[in-house]
C-alpha cells in the first residue's frame, strides 16, 4: 500500500471535523462507518422478528429514493399499444406483401384496351351520351346505334376527333345509307359533339371508341380483327396502333392528320351502292 502524504491526511483530517463528524480515525474512511453498521446488526440478533422489521425501513429512510432516469420513467409510463390494434399489426406485413404485389405492372395488353376505353368513356363522355351509351345530351350510342351510324371504324374515330364543327353544320357524317337517314351534325337538338383530337390521345380515342362500338353498341369482332389479348386489329389482322401508340394505316402511316381527318379513303356504307346520294 502506497503511503498517503501527511498533508493530505490532514487536509481529510480538517474537512471531517469542520462537518462535524470527528476525523480522528485518520485516512480510514471506512473505519467510521462499520462499527455503525454493525451497531445496528447487534440488537437484531436477541429480539428475533420484531427489531429486523423495524429496523429494515429505517435503514431505507436515510438514503432518500433516487429519482428515475427520465427514460424508464418515460418507459413505465408511456401508453401502451391498444389490445385492439394486435390484429391490425399482426396483418401489416401480410398488407404489405400483398400491396407489394400489387404494384407491379399488371400483364401488357392486359390492361385491354377496352378497360382503358372504359375508363376515358366515364371520364370525357358518360356525361352527355349516358352511363351506359343510352344518350342525354349526346346522341344515344348503344343498341347498335353507332353502329349504324358507322359501319367502320375508321370514320368514327374521325368524327370523335373532329367533332361537330369538324364536320361542319349541316353536313352529314357516316353511313349516307343509315337506315332513317344519314345523321347531319348539329341535328341533335342542335348540341354538338365536342372534338377529342387534342384531348385524347391516340391510344386513348382508339380504346373510347372501341368501348363504345363493342361494349355498349355489342360488335363483334371476326376472324383476324379479334387480335392476341383482346387488342383489335384491322380486318387483314394489320394493327390500329402502332409501337408508340399512334394510330396507323395498314401501311404504318399516319391515320389521321394533325387536324383529326382521315389520310385514307373509306368507303362509306355498303360497298354494293357506292357514291349514293345521301338520305336515301
Ligand atoms: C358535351 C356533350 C358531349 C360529350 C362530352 C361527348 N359527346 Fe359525343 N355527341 C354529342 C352530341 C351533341 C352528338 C351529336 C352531334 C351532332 O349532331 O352534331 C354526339 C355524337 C356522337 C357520336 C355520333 C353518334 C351518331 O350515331 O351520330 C359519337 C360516336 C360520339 N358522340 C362519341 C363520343 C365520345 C367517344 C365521347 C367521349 C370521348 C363523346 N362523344 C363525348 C355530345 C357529346
Amino acid at each position: 500500500m502506497t503511503e498517503v502524504p501527511e498533508h493530505l491526511l490532514k487536509r481529510s483530517r480538517d474537512r471531517r471535523a469542520a462537518l462535524g463528524l470527528g476525523g480522528e480515525g485518520g485516512g480510514e474512511a471506512a473505519t467510521p462507518a462499520a462499527p455503525a453498521a454493525g451497531a445496528e446488526v447487534e440488537p437484531a440478533t436477541p429480539t428475533a422478528a420484531a427489531k429486523p422489521a423495524a429496523a429494515a425501513p429505517a435503514e431505507v429512510e436515510p438514503t432518500p429514493p433516487e429519482p428515475l432516469p427520465p427514460y424508464v420513467e418515460a418507459a413505465l409510463t408511456r401508453k401502451r399499444i391498444p389490445f385492439w390494434a394486435m390484429p391490425v399489426l399482426a396483418i401489416l406485413p401480410v398488407w404489405a406483401i400483398l400491396y407489394a404485389g400489387s404494384l407491379s405492372p399488371a400483364k401488357v395488353g392486359q390492361v385491354s384496351q377496352l378497360d382503358l376505353g372504359a375508363q376515358v368513356y366515364a371520364a370525357r363522355c358518360a356525361s352527355c351520351h349516358g352511363g351506359g351509351g343510352g344518350g342525354g345530351v349526346g346522341r344515344p350510342l348503344a343498341g347498335g346505334e353507332v353502329l349504324k351510324t358507322f359501319p367502320d371504324i375508321e370514320s368514327m374515330l374521325e368524327f370523335v376527333a373532329i367533332g361537330s364543327d369538324g364536320i361542319g353544320i349541316g353536313n352529314g357524317y357516316g353511313d349516307p345509307n343509315r337506315e332513317g337517314g344519314q345523321h347531319i351534325a348539329g341535328s341533335y337538338n342542335g348540341n354538338k359533339m365536342p372534338a377529342f383530337g387534342e384531348v385524347l390521345t391516340d391510344t386513348e380515342l382508339f380504346a373510347v371508341v372501341r368501348h363504345e362500338r363493342e361494349t355498349l353498341s355489342g360488335e363483334k369482332l371476326e376472324g383476324q380483327a379479334a387480335g392476341p389479348d383482346g387488342t383489335r386489329l384491322t380486318s387483314n389482322g394489320k394493327p390500329y396502333l402502332d409501337a408508340a401508340g399512334q394510330l396507323v394505316t395498314p401501311d404504318g402511316q399516319p391515320l389521321l392528320d394533325a387536324s383529326g381527318k382521315l389520310t385514307i379513303e373509306i368507303a362509306q356504307g355498303s360497298p354494293a351502292e357506292p357514291g349514293q346520294p345521301s338520305g336515301r
